[in-house]
């Protein structure tokens, strides 16, 4: 599988200070786990954690889930001794970093070469290690192009509505909800398309961030909708009860699967019968070309990782 195309329509987030909660998140149906020592951590746990988290990934039993680890960003003291208890400890059980607020193409550099010697030492492979680049102010939205090319390793780019609400000093506290007396549209719409258009262009993974009313599911349903409409690959969850509405929301309904395979086969089988001469077809009523094609490709290949 491409690194960059693992499932990830919920991404669930877990306190690594908490070795309980370590222990339940691995029978949790979430696509993603990611162990965090950053805002979830308080500063006197941090050192615990990192011991946690190691254990944890050591023991294993996370099934298929892709398994992360939230570092503290480089503006801390706390980041470089993340790294290296982390991967040391458990680099051969660990999919990807997430590195938070990303200022710029140059924090990523460092956290790849960082990871690259702490691989050489320990006799990992080289560049397995991902990196996930979490956008939580304007400076990293304005450098988010050269961000997500900073370094192979990068594979998903993340908003991270809380930080990024809080430093561009927009009115509002609930996350993800418009902020009051903006009445004229979806004031998070420009930077989820500018973050979108960068993981495109460069093939990885749009991901959504929180939603903290964590009772109120019609509430996360609404929101990560909008996100999944766009285009993005998924969100973070942080209860077990947001799980099932993201993974829903971030699949293809299965009407949607079924009509793409249709389109895939039916464009497949006039375009062949017609000697590669003819680049349009008829599926129904409908009228399929090359464009058709590759929307339904889309479709089909999100419905395929979810396993439809
Ligand atoms: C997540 O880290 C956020 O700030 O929303
Ligand atoms: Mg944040």
């Amino acid at each position: 599988m491409v690194e960059s195309q693992r499932p990830r329509r919920s991404c669930l987030a877990v306190p690594g200070s908490n070795p309980r909660f370590l222990e339940k998140a691995k029978g949790l149906p979430a696509d993603q786990v990611f162990l965090d020592l950053e805002d979830a951590c308080a500063p006197l746990v941090k050192p615990e954690g990192r011991k946690n988290i190691v254990a944890a990934l050591n023991e294993g039993g996370w099934a298929n889930k892709t398994r992360v680890v939230r570092v503290n960003d480089w503006t801390t003291e706390w980041t470089y001794r993340d790294v290296v208890e982390v991967v040391e400890g458990a680099g051969a059980n660990l999919d990807c970093l997430m590195l938070p607020k990303v200022q710029n193409a140059e924090q990523v550099r460092a956290l790849d070469m960082l990871v690259t010697q702490i691989e050489k030492a320990n006799g990992y492979e080289v560049g397995r290690i991902g990196i996930e680049a979490q956008i939580e102010n304007a400076q990293g939205l304005i450098n988010v192009d050269a961000i997500a090319t900073a370094s192979p390793r990068v594979e998903t780019i993340i908003f991270g509505p809380a930080d990024f609400m809080a430093s561009i000093n927009m009115k509002s506290l609930v996350v993800g909800e418009q902020p009051p007396g903006y009445d004229v549209g979806d004031a998070y719409h420009y930077i989820l398309m500018r973050i979108l258009m960068a993981a495109r262009a460069n093939d990885l993974q749009a991901i959504d961030g929180p939603y903290l009313q964590i009772k109120d599911v019609a509430g996360f349903k609404r929101v990560a909708g909008r996100s999944a409409a766009l285009g993005f690959d998924g969100k973070w969850v942080l209860h077990p009860g947001q799980i099932d509405a993201a993974n829903e929301l971030f699949s293809p309904r299965q009407e949607d699967y079924d009509h793409a395979e249709n389109i895939l086969d039916a464009y497949d089988y006039y375009t062949s019968e017609a000697g590669g001469k003819k680049g349009s077809a008829m599926l129904g009523d409908e009228m399929i070309d090359e464009a058709s094609r590759k929307m339904a490709l889309v479709v089909a290949g999100k419905g395929r990782v979810a396993g439809m």
